[in-house]
């Protein structure tokens, strides 16, 4: 732990400095204390600002790929994360639970822990995340007692996954050594509370050990009660979440639709917390996620909404969702608001790929992690600006005095570009100060700071970060191209400057230095004397300054210019060594105490500048050539079984909300078939009366089912999306009737139906009628006779290496079609097209991408028509390609369970509406770097 480990190292009086140092690996992690004030969060007594982003370990299935994605996570300037836990991912069954492989949260702990980010853990037990069931596994909709209450049925439930989480995460606390910060209960639990649940969560924590501060994210403003600020249930730190843009991604210009997004403080005992705020969105109306991130959540919307709402709230603890989003794999995603990718317009794509939003989140995340005055404010008066085009909010900390004055439109709304002067009293004085700001843009203006040794009494750049490095103070300042800037020191006697770059203007009076420019390109002002340490002055555009990295080593923090990630650094000697990550061949330059410079094991041949920087080259990565995928197999599933071994439907009651119209009970989570897929077979013996089949299924949106007559195909219908609970109950959500051919009388008929159940609805309003929703058949019942019909069914089998949601029902799922290593009897040549029902296919080829580099590789699809195609790769199920409703081609396949050096298999279960072509499936390169992580490869069984 960064933080941790500095204050453990005793208290060096660096607070203003804030410059944080990792220790080497202990052999016991040493323990610290976690406590809180209304500022902040505090470790071992050293306040923190917990600058945090959302990370779902259980839509990344591969944790060599966590570590990337956590490594990226701290190079943009995050210290924390917050990580949800998912009861599905982990349990298959009551009492069966598993925490190995990809379901190893306490590697996951570990990896935090070794890379310095503090974790706020989320272990529900309710969750939503856009997940099925919003976390809760779908046996529990068998469980007598509503979800999210205090009743029996539903408590003994949650205290065995959490019984079975606790103690993991218990030992990962920071007051044990570890990287849990702080601990929050359930999710927006704002309907149909039942506080007592709220406390009894509380109480089962600390039974197990957690004593790091209780949160809670309170749904959106503190409109919804209760805030869980006080009373029965009542957390410690209680937070808000904050989605001021809403999630409608087709809508280029919102604007705050849902408000100002400025976290209110909920208690004066603690911290105000913006427990997850927007970073991205879903993707309602399937605009594509790239419209999320640019239009939606880009960065003009990071600058206004997140400047905003630190300065305007004085939140010290952020939680921002997405950092990264990944993917819905298997049937983890529910089914209303997302598609397989959950790539969720986050600053880091799904494959990986660093977008603006992170540059964004790097200018803002190292400014917020280095100026340590921020963790301590009070609201304070902002200077008047001459202009009412412009206004100010300020926060200054009490002991240092050093401001923070907001610089934002009046209007919020206004695109303008406004100038305007501020009369602006500083601790240093009073000055009148020259500023501009673009529409939808705002800055966060810095007074009266002690920056390392220099004195920082004003500036109308923003500060970046600053540190301490080889005796000097290097600081990164930026602000819009072609903006001017002002930035005034203090020193005991006049400085020598020396401008090495750009032009910038000094004059020095009364102990003042002062620095004029524009911003464009990199200034660098090297100033020396003046009774203080020298100061190199980087004076950058925002684009300028997205180039650099911070790293922390022992030897202090080291900055790098250009690369395209630096993951961490060493000093050792006179050496430092980067772990970083090159896109393209450029220029690198290091601020660091060392001579010469290695990248991952290769030497840098470097010069040193007049910044008393190193400055090289670096090469970018191979180019790499993907295989063709070629030579398909494929095989037809059988639409009539022999279904001797499937259970009968043959409940007469259900525990469903839904009184099922038609009995036997057919709901298909009845009889154990949880998650996608499920194949019915109802036989009957004909009285050649029937003349129709009636049927209703509830899928979630988007499914379908399919429905034969002694394997002959009568066609499909949309299944269901929501059951009534009012009377008429179950009013035919996902009604279809099918026209039977004639029967013979007396002879013996199968109806077949395939229900396509897409995931589970939510529990957001906590009353059991959404989340307990049936899924499968609803209703069956032959037109013109009552002969009576037997009804079977099969669902899916838990897959015990690849979890629960990764398979359905499909008989070629249970039969292992999906596996690498089945059987090639019963394959052959693909036909040109294929029919309704269900069509596996399968290919297998080989990698061998480029050792040392990270090429991220998607599956695409270009067919259309009216068909599904499930993917498996290697037997994992990495997603489902709707033909008929897009958005989305490309499905990411994670390295690890892909294997980047040998053999793959890829096979798909394609479900056809209507005869249609499979169209064209190809290996696409979604990036390439060098760098990158090891890649340990998963097993396959
Ligand atoms: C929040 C919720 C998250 C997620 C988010 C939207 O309200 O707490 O779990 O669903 O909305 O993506």
């Amino acid at each position: 732990m960064r933080r941790m480990m500095l204050a453990a190292a005793a208290a060096v009086l660096t607070a203003a400095l804030a410059a944080p140092v990792v220790a080497p690996p202990a052999m016991a992690a040493p323990t610290h204390t976690v406590t809180y004030d209304k500022y902040s969060l505090k470790v071992d007594g050293e306040r923190i600002l917990l600058w945090g982003g959302e990370f779902h370990y259980f839509r990344l299935p591969s944790p060599s790929l966590w570590r990337d994605v956590l490594e990226k996570i701290r190079a943009a300037g995050f210290n924390g994360v917050s990580l949800y836990f998912s009861w599905a991912y982990h349990s298959p069954a009551p009492g069966v639970y598993d925490f190995t492989g990809v379901r190893d949260v306490d590697r996951l702990l570990d990896m935090a822990k070794e890379l310095g980010l503090y974790v706020v853990v989320r272990p529900g037990p309710y969750i939503n995340a856009e997940t099925s069931g919003g976390g809760f596994p779908a046996w529990l909709k068998q469980v007598p007692g509503r979800a999210r209450s205090s009743d029996p049925g539903y408590t003994a439930a949650y205290r065995e996954w959490l019984g079975h989480l606790n103690p993991i995460i218990a030992r990962h606390q920071v007051t044990r050594g570890g990287s849990v910060i702080a601990y929050n209960v359930e999710n927006e639990y704002a309907a149909n509370t039942d506080a007592q649940y709220m406390q009894d969560l509380q109480d089962t924590a600390r039974a197990a050990g957690i004593d790091v501060p209780i949160t809670h994210n309170q749904c959106c403003d503190a409109s919804w009660t209760p805030t869980w600020a006080s009373g029965l249930g009542a957390v410690q730190i209680p937070g808000v979440d904050d989605y001021p843009q809403s999630f409608e991604c087709q809508a280029p210009d919102t604007w705050g639709t849902w408000g100002e997004g400025v976290t209110e403080r909920l208690t004066d005992s603690a911290p105000v917390y913006a427990a997850e705020y927007q970073a991205g969105s879903i993707d309602l109306n399937r605009a594509g996620y790239d419209a999320c991130r640019e239009n939606l959540t880009g960065p003009s919307f990071m600058k206004y909404f997140y400047k905003n709402n630190l300065v305007a709230s004085g939140a010290t603890m952020f939680g921002f969702y997405m950092a990264y989003g990944g993917t819905n794999w298997g049937w983890l995603g529910q089914p209303n608001d997302v598609y397989t990718s959950y790539d969720y317009g986050a600053a880091i794509t799904e494959a990986r790929q660093l977008t603006d939003k992170y540059a964004e989140f790097k200018r803002q995340g190292y400014f917020v992690t280095s100026v340590a005055p921020l963790t301590k404010t009070d609201p304070a008066a902002g200077p008047a600006s001459s202009n009412p085009a412009l206004t100010t909010v300020a926060r200054a900390n009490p002991d240092t005095g050093t401001q923070f004055v907001l610089l934002r439109h009046t209007d919020r709304a206004a695109t303008t570009l406004d100038e305007s002067t501020l009369d602006w009293s500083t601790p240093d004085g009073r000055y009148s100060v020259p500023v501009s700001l673009d529409g939808r843009d705002a800055h966060v203006l810095v007074a009266g700071y002690d920056m390392g040794g220099q004195r920082l009494a004003w500036s109308t750049s923003e500060i970046m970060t600053h540190a301490r490095i080889g005796g000097r103070d290097v600081a990164v300042l930026y602000g819009r191209d072609g903006s001017a800037g002002s930035t005034v020191l203090r020193y005991r006697s006049k400085p020598s400057v020396r401008v090495l770059a750009g032009s910038v203007r000094s004059s020095y009076s009364d102990g003042e230095l002062r620095l004029d420019y524009t911003h464009h390109g990199l200034a660098r002002v090297l100033v020396s004397g003046g009774g203080r340490p020298p100061a190199l002055l980087l004076l950058g555009t925002d684009e300028e300054a997205a180039n650099f990295w911070r790293a922390d080593t022992s030897s202090g923090p080291v900055l790098v210019r250009g690369t395209s990630l630096v993951r961490s650094a060493r000093v050792s000697g006179s050496t430092v060594t980067l772990r970083a990550d090159v896109a393209s061949a450029g220029e690198v330059e290091v601020f660091a105490p060392a001579r010469r410079l290695v990248i991952g094991s290769t030497p840098v041949p470097v010069r040193t500048t007049a910044s008393g920087s190193l400055v090289g080259s670096v090469s970018g990565p191979a180019s790499v050539r993907l295989p063709r995928l070629t030579d398909w197999q494929s095989r037809a599933e059988p639409v009539v079984t022999d279904d001797r071994s499937w259970p009968v439907a043959s409940h007469a009651t259900s525990e469903s909300p839904f009184p099922p119209v038609t009995r036997p009970v057919l709901y298909a989570g009845d009889y154990g078939a949880d998650y996608g897929h499920v194949w019915y077979q109802g036989s009957f013996t004909a009285t050649g009366a029937e003349t129709a089949v009636s049927l209703n299924a509830i899928t979630g949106k988007n499914g379908v089912y399919q429905v034969w007559l002694n394997g002959r195909y009568l066609g499909w219908a949309n299944g269901g999306t929501q059951a009534d609970s009012e009377p008429p109950v179950n009013p035919r959500p996902g009604p279809g009737t099918f026209t039977l051919p004639a029967l013979a009388p007396g002879t013996p008929a199968v109806i077949s139906v395939l229900v396509g159940n897409m995931g589970h609805n939510d529990d957001w309003t906590a009353d059991d009628n959404r989340f307990k929703q049936p899924r499968g058949l609803v209703g069956a019942e032959l037109v013109g006779s009552s002969a009576p019909v037997t009804w079977r069914l099969q669902g899916n089998r838990p897959d015990r290496l690849r979890g629960p949601l990764n398979n359905g029902g499909l008989h070629g799922e249970r039969a292992g079609w999906y596996l690498p290593d089945a059987s090639a009897k019963g394959w052959g040549r693909p036909a040109a097209t294929v029919q309704p029902g269900v069509t596996w296919y399968r290919t297998e080829f080989d990698l061998d991408l480029p050792r040392g580099q990270d090429v991220p590789v998607g599956l695409r699809f270009d067919g259309a028509g009216e068909y599904r195609a499930l993917i498996f790769v290697n037997g994992w199920q990495l997603g489902q390609f709707t033909a008929n409703l897009g958005p989305q081609r490309e499905f990411v396949l994670p390295a690890g369970v892909l294997r980047e050096h040998g053999g793959n298999t890829v096979t798909l279960a394609v479900v056809a509406l209507d005869e249609a072509t499979l169209g064209p499936v190809s290996l696409v390169a979604l990036a390439n770097h060098t760098g990158g992580v090891p890649i340990e490869n998963l097993p396959t069984r």
